[in-house]
């Protein structure tokens, strides 16, 4: 299927590897100008050079930036004044017990997963206003609506992007212009690639089997019984992003696997 998607423009957070990167590759391959983003500079720069080695037609850049960072937001914003798509998906996580959750912790978690790409939304979503055309997907996580326990201060933020994009899609009343937030389940990103690895290093058993393991003692309520692919959760971002999908206002769009058992 043609996603209408050529010669748009996305600004996909946190690209450099992972759920991003996988996001930036598929909206690549349907011919949209990607923005890496990440704070290494050659690392942006040997992902970007990839993508143009893997899609030339396209016109992939380097938007090396520490999002977090307010005067470097705004010089991300100079460098890059217009983009049809932005996919906010950097985040950060991991497991905390909530005693140990102070209030720097909070704090870092707020600025990290939400002020950031509230800071990106709220400069870029005026001029998708004015151009009548435009995408924001929050990248957010299952744990949004279905907190585990196991790590509070990243399932808040997590819920109130929920929240946010409900709000920013009520700005787009009458606009080709859509907010949604999409849930991704268990990913298997490098990191939770290399979790696996680890776990299981004594181990002589294929990856499969390992993965296999793990879901089955870990997170037996999944109905697929692996991780979610990142390039399915990159495939799902390309579609949001499309025209196709003008109807999906202020949406939360789960890819969990099954995970979450309620229906709604
Ligand atoms: N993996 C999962 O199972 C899973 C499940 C549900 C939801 N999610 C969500 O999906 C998103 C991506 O997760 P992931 O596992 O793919 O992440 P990841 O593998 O840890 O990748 C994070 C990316 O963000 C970049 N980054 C980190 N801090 C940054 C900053 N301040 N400014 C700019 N870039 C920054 C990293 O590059 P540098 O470090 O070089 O800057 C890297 O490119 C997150 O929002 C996460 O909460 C993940």
């Amino acid at each position: 299927m043609e996603m209408g998607l050529t010669n748009k423009t996305a600004l996909v957070t946190g690209s450099t590897k992972g759920i991003g990167k996988a996001i930036a590759i598929e909206l690549a391959k349907e011919g949209v100008d990607v923005l890496i983003n990440g704070r290494d500079y050659e690392e942006v720069e040997r992902i970007v050079n990839e993508i143009k080695t893997d899609f030339p037609t396209t016109s992939p850049q380097n938007a090396r930036c520490d999002i977090v960072d307010i005067q470097q937001r705004e010089d991300l914003f100079e460098k890059y004044p217009h983009i049809d798509i932005l996919v906010n998906n950097m985040g950060i996580y991991e497991i905390m017990q909530y005693e140990d959750v102070d209030d720097e912790v909070w704090e870092k978690y707020f600025r990290t997963n939400v002020l950031a790409a509230n800071g990106l939304s709220k400069f870029y979503l005026p001029k998708m206003l004015n151009n009548d055309f435009g995408r924001i997907i929050f990248i957010a996580s299952e744990e949004a609506i279905m907190p585990s326990g196991q790590m509070p201060q990243y399932c808040m933020t997590k819920s109130m992007l929920l929240s946010l994009s409900k709000s920013l899609s009520k700005l787009t009343i009458g606009k080709e212009v859509t907010v949604n937030t999409i849930m991704p389940g268990p990913t298997l990103s490098e990191n939770v690639h290399q979790i696996i690895e680890g776990l299981y290093a004594d181990k002589d058993m294929t990856f499969s089997e390992k993965e296999k393991e793990f879901m089955t003692a870990n997170l037996p309520q999944s109905e697929i019984q692996r991780f979610i692919r990142p390039t399915e959760i990159g495939r799902l971002t390309t579609f949001v992003s499309s025209p196709y999908a003008s109807a999906f206002k202020g949406a939360p769009i789960r890819m969990d696997g099954g995970l979450v058992p309620t229906i709604f």
